[in-house]
């Protein structure tokens, strides 16, 4: 469930109809729900009561630091993934001893920064890893919480884009080694380790995936405890999935993926840890664009629209649905007519839908995509010379934007010309 529904025959986010916030604003822009991002965080807390645990949001879904604060001072933790997510996590006043380190090539300057700020743990990735961040530890005569990411060799039956948990993808250690890593681990100097970690890809659709990893866990926790390791947490990552289109999906919900987590490694008597970034921010974002030009071409019908790839990769990027709705309630026998949606910038990839049934658009109307609070202005770019669209938070009959969009002589200006041209 979210917070954009039609109210007066006119799409509102909360109590804002998106069409006042075009007026003022422009398109395109992205725009999200408080309302909804507390209630998605609120799922994932109650579904995991009352096992010891910390909800840490995926700050690369979506990392507005307004966004974060939202949930920030709900309590949530964060699951950061570089310097800059780092800091963003930190100016949304969130400790470090709420913030986990994740990712695959984390540089000696990153450690730095967040063993100098504070960080809940690290989630080291390989050898390599683990013996730069002993060497930077020891050089600041400080202690590095962390676990050791696992690959459990799972298929996440997923985007293959998005999948990590097989053992040629390359993220973490592969479980047969974990014994030999954990070993050297407790004798590195500067590493204190607290717990395993695990992440098998993103929007998962079933819970099975989840499970069979989740079993791999529990039983290296035993395996290890035996070994002589403290073992007090488990990070078991993100990626539940969301609905992309309102009819057919139903993906497991939060309330029976913790029902699971309890069922594998409940009885473990660790503190849970977990990294949703998508069901959290993704059905709490709507990308808000109007048409163009509506333009007949051979056996079809293009909507173009501002909006484009560079604002919402996803589509091109990985061929994802996003339904597309228009902000005017259409009246309820509307007969639909097929479009191909397609933006400004100068590819074909730049397409978001073929032979969409939507109901008759025109110049200047104004459509929303769906589901596009997670990896959607996170993943924009400046292609084509097109700004970074503004982002807008919603509460209630309140709204404010919380990324302006930028002048062309900012973007401009960011560019240099050599002094001997
Ligand atoms: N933890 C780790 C270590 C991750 O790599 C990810 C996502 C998450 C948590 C959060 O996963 P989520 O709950 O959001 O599924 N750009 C792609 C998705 C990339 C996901 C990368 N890692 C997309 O638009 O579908």
């Amino acid at each position: 469930m979210d917070h954009f529904l039609y109210k007066n025959g006119s799409l509102h986010a909360e109590d804002v109809a998106l069409s006042d916030i075009a007026a003022q604003v422009g398109t395109p822009f992205y725009v999200y729900s408080t309302a909804t991002l507390e209630r998605h965080y609120k799922l994932f807390t109650e579904a995991l009561s009352p096992l010891p645990h910390l909800v840490c949001f995926a700050i690369k879904s979506l990392s507005n630091i307004a966004v974060l604060k939202v949930l920030g001072d709900l309590g949530a933790g964060m699951d950061v993934v570089s310097g800059g997510e780092y800091r963003r996590a930190k100016a949304a006043g969130v400790p470090g001893s709420r913030i986990v380190f994740s990712g695959v090539g984390k540089t000696r300057d990153e450690m730095r920064l967040a063993l100098e700020g504070g960080v809940r743990q690290f989630n080291v990735e390989s050898e390599p890893e683990l013996r730069a961040l002993s060497e930077v530890a020891t050089s600041l005569a400080v202690t590095a919480p962390i676990a050791l990411r696992i690959n459990p060799d799972v298929d996440a039956k997923t985007h293959e884009k998005i999948a990590t948990g097989k053992k040629e993808n390359k993220f973490g250690i592969p479980i047969d080694r974990a014994r030999a890593v954990y070993a050297e681990a407790a004798r590195l100097p500067g590493i204190d380790v607290v717990g395993i970690d695990v992440h098998i890809g993103s929007q998962l659709t079933e819970l099975e995936p989840f499970e069979q990893a989740f079993a791999k866990v529990a039983e290296l926790t035993e395996t290890l405890r035996g070994d002589g390791h403290t073992i007090r947490r488990l990070d078991l990552g993100g990626g539940l999935g969301i609905p992309y289109t309102r009819s057919n999906e139903a993906p497991p919900l939060p309330l029976d993926y913790g029902a699971m987590i309890k069922r594998t490694v409940g009885h473990l008597g660790c503190e849970i840890e977990i990294e949703p970034g998508r069901l959290i921010s993704g059905n709490a974002g709507l990308l808000v664009s109007s048409v163009i030009y509506l333009k007949q071409g051979e056996g079809r019908d293009f909507l173009i629209v501002d909006a484009a790839m560079n604002d919402l990769a996803r589509p091109s990027m990985y061929g994802a649905h996003h339904d597309i709705v228009p902000v005017v309630e259409p009246a309820p026998a509307t007969a639909a007519q097929e479009f191909d949606v397609v933006g400004p910038v100068c590819e074909t990839g730049d397409t978001f839908a073929r032979h969409r049934p939507l109901t008759p658009l025109g110049e200047g109307d104004l459509v929303a995509f769906r589901s596009a609070g997670a990896y959607g202005a996170v993943m924009a770019s400046e292609y084509n010379t097109r700004p970074l669209i503004p982002e807008v938070l919603v509460k209630g009959d309140q709204f404010a934007v919380i990324r302006a969009r930028p002048s062309f002589d900012e973007i401009l200006n960011r560019d240099t010309i050599p002094a001997w041209m």
